[in-house]
């Protein structure tokens, strides 16, 4: 058993690519997914998606590396479905995949912001919830640039390890709490993302070799089976795990 059959799971970055995944996911265990993201339309459309086919949902909209949206995003679990079991920190973007000397200030702000002080605002916010449960999982989705230095730009790469600072530091500081905080580090995965990796060049982040190395990139659903592996029973045992989900590419 999953255990997460009627838990409340809120999942970030679910109105498309790997959160979307997720959400749908954790819906077939029968858990109740708040679909939290920028885009209402997208997150609408995985709500609909998702009661359709018989399972609960609602969505909560907006920037969530804004301090009102992740109160907003906490407070429609906790009166939605009655309390928090699983946050899974996934929205993120991937920018202009600039080299250090080229960052601008607005773009190492936004990349930051929104990869890695997000999900430190949506810990913070959570936290109290699932303390007063006495058990809970965060996941959240690193990278391959959270392993090594990436081509996929120097905030990115940067925010990503931030990820695995606040995986350790969560999983350490609430392990006799009964809170287990893990990650997954995807590797190239086919989503709007993915759009943006270099074709050509021989970064550990190009495409292009990746390809020739490993023959395909991930789907999607590949990441979201992982996610819902770390968030359930069946990983009792994984905490402080940052867990390589690429095929090998960073064996
Ligand atoms: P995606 O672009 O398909 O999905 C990202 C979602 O996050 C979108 O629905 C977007 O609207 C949402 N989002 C972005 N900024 C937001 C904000 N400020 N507030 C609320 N929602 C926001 O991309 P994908 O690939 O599904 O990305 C998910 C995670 O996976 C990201 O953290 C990304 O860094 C990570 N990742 C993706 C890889 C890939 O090759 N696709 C590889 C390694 C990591």
């Amino acid at each position: 058993m999953s255990g997460l059959e009627h838990s409340s799971v809120i999942v970030t970055g679910a109105a498309a690519g790997i959160g979307r995944a997720a959400a749908l996911r954790f819906a077939a265990e029968g858990a109740r997914v708040v679909v939290a993201d920028l885009n209402a339309e997208g997150a609408e459309a995985v709500v609909a998606e998702i009661t359709g086919s018989g399972g609960t949902a609602v969505a909560a909209v907006g920037d969530l590396s804004e301090q009102a949206v992740v109160d907003r995003v906490t407070v429609t679990a906790v009166e939605s479905f009655g309390g928090i079991d699983v946050l899974v920190n996934n929205a993120g973007i991937m920018d202009a995949m600039t080299a250090a000397a080229d960052v601008t200030d607005e773009e190492w702000e936004r990349v930051l912001r929104i990869n890695l002080t997000a999900p430190f605002l949506l810990s913070r916010a959570v936290l109290p919830h699932l303390l007063e449960r006495g058990k809970g999982a965060i996941v959240n989705t690193a990278s391959e640039a959270a392993l090594r230095g990436s081509a996929a730009g120097t905030a990115y790469t940067v925010s990503k390890h931030g990820i695995v600072g606040l995986t350790k530091s969560l999983a350490i500081m609430y392990r006799d709490s009964g809170i287990r905080t893990n990650a997954i580090a995807p590797g190239a995965t086919m989503t709007a993302i993915a759009t943006q990796l270099p074709r050509e060049g021989h970064g550990p982040s190009a495409l292009g070799p990746y390809l020739g190395n490993f023959g395909r990139i991930s789907d999607p659903t590949e990441q979201a089976e992982v996610i819902v592996f770390l968030a359930s029973d069946a990983a009792s045992n994984l905490n402080g795990v940052i867990l390589p989900v690429d095929n090998g590419w960073s064996a």
